[in-house]
């Protein structure tokens, strides 16, 4: 079959090759993969920046379709459509413990393959309406922004705030005003921000013309702030969540764009009994009430570059330059 390899932590080492097919062992199903997605890691991983099993068939997300199902697997049958979870060792739950955890495309083989075999537990159906390019963007971006919306308990007059135009922040927008609730978006770009009004955000800033955005949001609040901080930002935008979150909001902790080492005062945290909250994305089960939600709010996740398979190095340079709105996704025959 066609793959790609990370041979090792640099995107000049990506390579097409041509493996053996795997098989599925008992409990595990083989996926013809239609479509991958990148998201932030994914580059992090090519780069040498989070650490992986190298040669690796690199990239987390994708969806396909059930060719075969190993012994003992009930409830999947040939040609259903499915999303296999990032995180297949997770089910539901509490998180496992780390060394028990495998991760898709960084510690076991990814999507950038004609076929992949995974545990048939970590699979979830795709909802209907949405083709496989755009359900292959969801285990990780729209899982860690469903957490995000539930943990904050988002509900209509809730004000939520993102922190750029990625994949995570978009998801959170649609989910945000799927709840009900008010969106204030921050983006390096006045046509994103554009796009992202257009997607639904109640108000835009541009973060780069004005660096003191965690004022201007106070400001859009009346002085109150937000209930939930999506923070994608890392380094360089976590103090100044902290500031733009309101008395006992939350921030919910995701992202290292900026960096991932924190120098900064305890005191919003403290004096606005603020709620912390770190994400590792989230597990099978919540990546399947994302689903739900997805399929119930007619949600259609932004795919805003779509790539042929032999220009996945054209997505990741893409990815790279933060050239994108939403999501990038790479096509290995998709049929919708
Ligand atoms: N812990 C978890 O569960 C988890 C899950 C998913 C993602 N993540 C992490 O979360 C981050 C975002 O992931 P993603 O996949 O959504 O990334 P992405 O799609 O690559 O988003 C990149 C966008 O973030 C914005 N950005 C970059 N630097 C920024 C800054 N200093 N301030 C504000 N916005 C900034 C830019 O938006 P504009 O172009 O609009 O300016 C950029 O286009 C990454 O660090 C990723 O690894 C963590």
């Amino acid at each position: 079959m066609r793959a790609y390899h990370l041979e090792a932590p640099s995107l000049d080492a990506l390579r097409v090759v041509d493996v053996p097919q795997p098989r599925p062992g008992a409990g595990e199903v083989l996926v013809r993969l239609r479509a991958a997605s990148l998201n932030y890691v994914d580059l992090a991983v090519a780069t040498g920046a989070f650490p992986a099993t190298l040669p690796l068939i690199p990239v987390a997300d994708g969806a396909g379709e059930v060719v075969e199902t190993g012994p003992d697997v009930t409830g999947l049958a040939v040609g259903d459509r499915v999303i296999p979870h990032f995180l297949p060792d997770w089910s539901a739950g509490p998180l496992p413990t780390y060394t028990s955890r495998r991760m898709r495309g960084i510690t076991m083989p990814g999507s950038l393959a004609d076929y992949t075999v995974v545990p048939a537990a970590s699979l979830v159906p795709m909802p209907q309406h949405l083709s496989f390019t755009e359900a292959a963007t969801l285990p990780i971006a729209a899982t860690t922004a469903w957490r995000a919306v539930r943990t904050a308990v988002v509900r209509p007059g809730s004000t939520v705030l993102l922190l750029g135009t990625g994949g995570v922040s978009l998801f959170a927008l649609q989910f945000a005003k799927a709840s009900g609730a008010r969106v204030i978006i921050t983006s390096s770009s006045n046509e994103k921000l554009e796009r992202a009004k257009a997607l639904g955000a109640d108000e835009t800033i541009n973060y780069a013309s004005n660096p003191d955005w965690d004022l201007r949001v106070l400001e859009l609040t009346g002085g109150v702030g937000a209930d939930l901080v999506v923070e994608t930002g890392g380094a360089k935008t976590f103090a100044r969540s902290l500031n733009a979150a309101a008395a006992e909001g939350t921030v919910f902790v995701v992202g290292f764009l900026s960096g991932d080492e924190l120098k900064t005062s305890l005191f919003p945290i403290i004096l606005k009994m603020l709620r912390v909250v770190g994400s590792n994305t989230g597990s099978v089960a919540d990546l399947r009430e994302a689903v739900r939600a997805i399929n119930t709010a007619r949600i259609r996740p932004v795919v805003d570059q779509v790539h042929e398979f032999d220009d996945a190095a054209g997505a990741y340079a893409m990815l790279s330059r933060a050239g994108h709105f939403g999501k990038i996704a790479i096509t290995l025959g998709d049929r919708l």
